[in-house]
């Protein structure tokens, strides 16, 4: 079902392989209202021709294989890659009791700002348990993880001062720093040269300002990693603050789950990390975490939504202290291990029928197919024929670089990731078919998108 009912006749002019959602970002007319019209038709249009993969509604738990129904309409049943719950916690039985007794216990609501009563006993214990976990000390709740990217950015930043940040980082993080400031310079992916090259150009003239640097601990369109060593270091040279947004990797890389920032020795040395519940942690919510009292509390006073939005719910307080336990004990080792064979058996089997994986083996798995509408096609095609992923386009990523984001699960055993590697080849190889291209070459980037 789509989020609004859809006209049944879909003119003809329109054709659903082409043009994106950015065509419509920027309205013109005085009429607010009236100018988003158009935007209807158009997904009218796609969901008609079954390219539309967006806003599923799915029938359950968001387990290893699912049943829901897509825009269309129609019911669908299929493996599950195209959920987040990277060490399958969300259905933890363990987990699930925390929720209940936290209910039992405290109730379904704090009723109140974080900033005034909306903290319990147990949200302190879980502030302790994340600066443990990432050698910080000061840690800073947020209801959404975009909140805390967004709460982090624009209460340390101010208009004089500047950003710069990895071309790719997350829109929250993005929103963050062009609401902060107009002083926002992107530097190339992962790049620490074009980082420090936009330090220097930034200190050459202004010696008096701020500067915040913002990468995240692993990219969820690309699956890769910065050197976060090199940044810190580059950061302090040039009296810069680096912020790590560990949304995707923290509690599922690393040891013990301590992120990117783990595995590359750096806890406890980078300035400001910040992450999300809602990925490994089977939650909503976010966090700010650092060494430095003066930063929380910045971040806690004029992060918006830690002081204007109500605290987390005791069940979500619950449910993160228990998957964080989870994940920094030896079950964590296992299902890490056990979601790294599922991930390395849908890389394998993605390669050997010739498209390309994208980054480094982590939970994300980026199937490039480049052009567009191959793409769209294929994302139809599968998920009839029992995949559950998600199309990525234009513009969440570059033109003529669609992908699909497959999100592999501890639980998926390695024989679902292959048969799902299988209906996802089978399915681009039938849509470069319709669309009167070789089967043979999967990968492409043709110019016309
Ligand atoms: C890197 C990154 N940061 C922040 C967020 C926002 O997190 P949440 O969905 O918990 O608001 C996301 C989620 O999509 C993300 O991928």
């Amino acid at each position: 079902m789509a989020h609004i009912t859809l006209p049944t006749g879909v003119p003809s002019s329109i054709d659903p392989l082409r043009g994106s959602m950015a065509d419509f970002a920027r309205p013109v007319g005085r009429d607010l209202m009236a100018r988003t019209a158009g935007v209807v038709p158009y997904i009218a249009a796609r969901v008609a021709a079954d390219v539309w993969p967006y806003s599923r509604v799915i029938a359950g738990a968001p387990v290893t294989s699912v049943r829901g129904e897509v825009a269309n309409g129609e019911i669908r049943r299929g493996l599950n890659f195209g959920a987040q719950d990277y060490l399958s916690l969300a259905a933890h039985p363990s987990v699930h009791e925390a929720a209940v007794r936290a209910i039992r216990d405290y109730g379904v609501h704090v009723a109140s700002s974080a900033a005034l009563q909306g903290r319990t006993d147990q949200t302190v214990l879980l502030e302790r348990e994340i600066a443990d976990t990432l050698g910080t000390e000061h840690t800073v709740l947020f209801p959404t993880g975009w909140g805390a990217a967004y709460g982090a950015v624009t209460a340390l930043v101010r208009e004089d001062d500047h950003v710069v940040i990895d071309r790719l980082a997350h829109a929250s993080l993005q929103a963050g720093a062009h609401a902060a400031t107009r002083n926002v310079v992107a530097f190339d992916h992962l790049d620490v040269a074009s980082m420090r090259a936009a330090l220097a150009a930034i200190r050459a003239v202004d010696a008096e300002h701020g500067i915040l640097v913002v990468t995240e601990g692993l990219f969820s369109m690309d699956s890769d990693s910065p050197d976060l060593r090199a940044m810190q270091a580059t950061c302090r040279e040039f009296e810069a603050t680096l912020l790590v947004d560990v949304a995707h990797d923290f509690g599922v890389l690393g040891p013990g789950g301590s992120g990117h920032i783990g595995r590359s020795g750096m806890l406890g040395e980078i300035d400001i990390v910040m992450g999300a519940f809602s990925k490994t942690f089977a939650a909503n919510g976010g966090f700010v975490t650092t060494r430095h009292a003066g930063v929380a509390t910045f971040v806690a006073a004029f992060g918006g939504p830690h002081m204007f939005s109500n605290g987390l719910s005791p069940m979500q307080v619950a449910v993160v202290r228990q998957t964080l336990a989870i994940a920094r004990s030896a079950e964590g080792d296992r299902r890490r291990a056990a979601l790294m064979r599922a991930v390395q058996a849908l890389r394998d089997a993605i390669v050997a029928g010739g498209l390309t994986c994208l980054g480094e083996p982590s939970p994300i798995v980026p199937v490039m197919v480049g052009r567009t509408p191959v793409a769209r096609v294929a994302s139809g095609l599968f998920m009839r024929g029992g995949v559950f992923a998600n199309l990525v386009e234009y513009p969440a990523v570059g033109l003529r670089a669609a992908r699909f984001r497959m999100q592999v699960q501890a639980d998926h055993t390695p024989e679902e990731a292959r048969a799902a590697a299988t209906i996802v080849l089978a399915a681009v190889a039938e849509a470069r078919q319709r669309l009167g291209l070789s089967p043979t070459s999967q990968s492409d980037r043709l110019p016309s998108g």
